[in-house]
């Protein structure tokens, strides 16, 4: 596992997921629970011919999302919708990247179901992102563990990054490939 200081700069959350991505200009990405949509601004901001969808099943946080991204989805590189990730109609076999950040996805629901979904979105050779931010290292290192369980019950590798910030916050990622 990667770890390292980072500054506590505003979006540091979205920032540094962006940069973990290393998002390509053809990319084509899907964001689930955007919030107030800074990761679709970063996002987007790299793309060229890709595209990112990003989509929140809150209304307020996708009018938010929308006003703060109207320049990228009027040039056609982004488009967020309000859905839930359950039911939200998306294209399979598709998706470069996909990734959510802070969005209790797995905890609440069936996440062997949810991660399957994951993975028929996902194009060959395209990756599952999960973020979080845990309040200290025990939480981070306890939340690696079981997100990477989980995701390789339903036949993802999986490697896992994190960075500490202020106050003994941990940023977290667990990363999935399908295995065949
Ligand atoms: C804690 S916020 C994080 C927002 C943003 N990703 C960030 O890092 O600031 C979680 C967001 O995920 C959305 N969300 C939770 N479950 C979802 C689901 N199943 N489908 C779509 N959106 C979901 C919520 O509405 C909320 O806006």
């Amino acid at each position: 596992m990667a770890s390292e200081s980072v500054r506590v700069t505003v979006g540091h959350r979205q920032r540094w997921a962006v940069e973990t991505m290393a998002v390509a200009p053809d990319d084509q990405v899907l964001e689930i629970g955007c919030g107030r949509g800074a990761a679709v601004s970063l996002v987007a901001g790299q793309l060229t011919t890709g595209r990112i969808v990003a989509i929140d099943r809150a209304a307020t946080m996708v009018r938010l999302a929308t006003r703060r991204n109207l320049g990228h989805i009027d040039a056609g590189r982004a488009e967020i919708r309000c859905a839930g990730f359950e039911s939200a109609d998306l294209p399979t076999e598709h998706f470069t990247k996909i990734f959510a950040v802070n969005v209790s996805l797995f905890w609440l629901g069936d996440a062997a179901q949810l991660i399957a979904r994951m993975r028929s979105l996902l194009a060959p050779g395209g990756r599952l992102y999960v973020f979080g931010e845990r309040p200290s290292a025990a939480h981070a290192t306890a939340n690696l563990a079981a997100t990477e369980l989980l995701l390789a019950a339903q036949g993802f590798a999986t490697t896992t990054s994190s960075v500490t910030r202020g106050q003994g916050r941990v940023l977290t990622c667990v990363i999935g490939t399908p295995v065949e």
